[in-house]
């Protein structure tokens, strides 16, 4: 990886500050970048700094299993790698050298609208292992449905609609970096496949945004019309939308505020997950993503009632790293510390993890 640091020696603690020399500036401001003072940003790695893990003696913890059913399809581990644009600005794998590393350990990943790879050449490398397809709306809802009958097609297991991008936040870092989020980065989906606005535009006294932004839950009921696929419904910060999702069928809720990337001052995810959870119960599966980096936060959001915990940036990093490769030795590593804290936690199973794991789950 480095001069002095092989990658089979690499520790989880060495991808973000390795990676960090690894890609362009621009891609580098783009990756880590939050919206408005990236107060939500912070806030979702505190949430999760904030809570203890009770330690537990003297259970028999000698065989652990961390196998996880995400929508009726059993995977290695309760992670998942979140949808993230772009990744072949991160390194020449791309998605499809993500999809390698998640087929190779058995671990759930989903892909952007957005991806540099096609959807279908991401499909072609990770046929045995369960892939999400993840929606953008776009301004000709033609375009979205042309998206979902190919994931359809290309056998994805589900089908992720991102639901808080009526706009793209605003990403200051980003901007600083130079990385425009527009037609001069390549979308393997397609030409006609656009990124979200990147702002409303003024027309006297009113902002307006594009047409996909008049959408309202009733778009749920439209895309499960076009689509005999599950429906997760990704980006929901309350009780209130998470009811609405599953009036309209949604089967999976991803609680998620995008990385911090889009209204900043929303809550931390994790803060949020156990009143989404309670809202949902039986329903549907909850999963949460933002801010999860090492095998004690996955432990902690499942406490909270998480059936798996998405994995954005630092999949970008491991990618960074060292391209397919690099990816599976954080999925390696990460797996193998999930392992250790719950041998230490003294839980044996993912079924097992409940409440009971945290001291002070507040
Ligand atoms: C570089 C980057 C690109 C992203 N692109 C998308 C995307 O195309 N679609 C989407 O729904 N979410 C996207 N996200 C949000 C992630 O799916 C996820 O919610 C977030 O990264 C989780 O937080 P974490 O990075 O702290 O793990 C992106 C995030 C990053 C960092």
């Amino acid at each position: 990886v480095d001069d002095w640091r092989r990658l089979e020696d690499l520790t989880l603690s060495e991808f973000e500050s390795v990676a960090s020399k690894r890609v362009q500036e621009r891609v580098w401001a783009y990756i880590q970048g939050g919206s408005g003072e990236e107060r939500t940003l912070r806030a979702n790695r505190e949430a999760f700094l904030r809570r203890t893990v009770r330690p537990r003696a003297l259970v028999d913890v000698s065989e652990l299993d961390l196998r996880t059913p995400f929508l009726g399809h059993t995977t290695a581990a309760p992670f998942f790698v979140s949808p993230m644009a772009y990744q072949a600005e991160v390194h020449p794998d791309g998605e499809v050298g993500v999809a390698r590393a998640a087929r190779d350990h058995g671990i759930l990943a989903s892909y952007s609208t957005l991806s540099s790879n096609s959807l279908e050449d991401i499909a072609t490398v990770s046929r045995s292992t369960p892939r999400w397809f993840q929606l953008y709306l776009q301004p000709d809802p033609l375009v979205g449905e042309r998206l979902v009958q190919r994931a359809e097609a290309a056998e994805y297991s589900a089908v992720v609609l991102t639901v808080d991008t009526p706009v793209l936040g605003v990403r200051d870092r980003q901007t600083i970096g130079g990385f425009a989020m527009d037609s001069s980065v390549p979308i393997g989906n397609g030409g006609e496949v656009l990124p979200p606005a990147r702002a409303p535009a003024q027309q006297g006294n009113v902002y307006r945004l594009r047409d996909e932004a008049s959408q309202t839950w009733g778009v749920i009921d439209r895309l499960r019309s076009h689509t005999k696929l599950p429906i997760v419904v990704k980006g929901i910060l309350s009780a209130e939308d998470a009811r609405q999702a599953l009036a309209h069928g949604a089967k999976g809720i991803l609680v998620s505020n995008h990385g911090g990337r889009q209204l900043d001052g929303a809550p931390a995810t994790l803060d949020v997950l156990p009143e989404v959870v309670t809202a949902v119960g039986k329903d549907a599966e909850v999963y949460v993503d933002g801010g999860a980096r090492r095998g004690t936060d996955i432990l902690i959001a499942l406490a909270l009632g998480a059936r798996g915990v998405g994995i954005g940036r630092p999949v970008l990093w491991a990618l960074a790293v060292g391209g397919a490769d690099g990816v599976r030795r954080y999925f390696e590593l990460l797996k193998v510390e999930l392992a250790t804290v719950m041998a230490l936690a003294g839980v044996r199973s993912v079924a097992e993890i409940d409440r009971d794991v945290l001291r002070d789950p507040g």
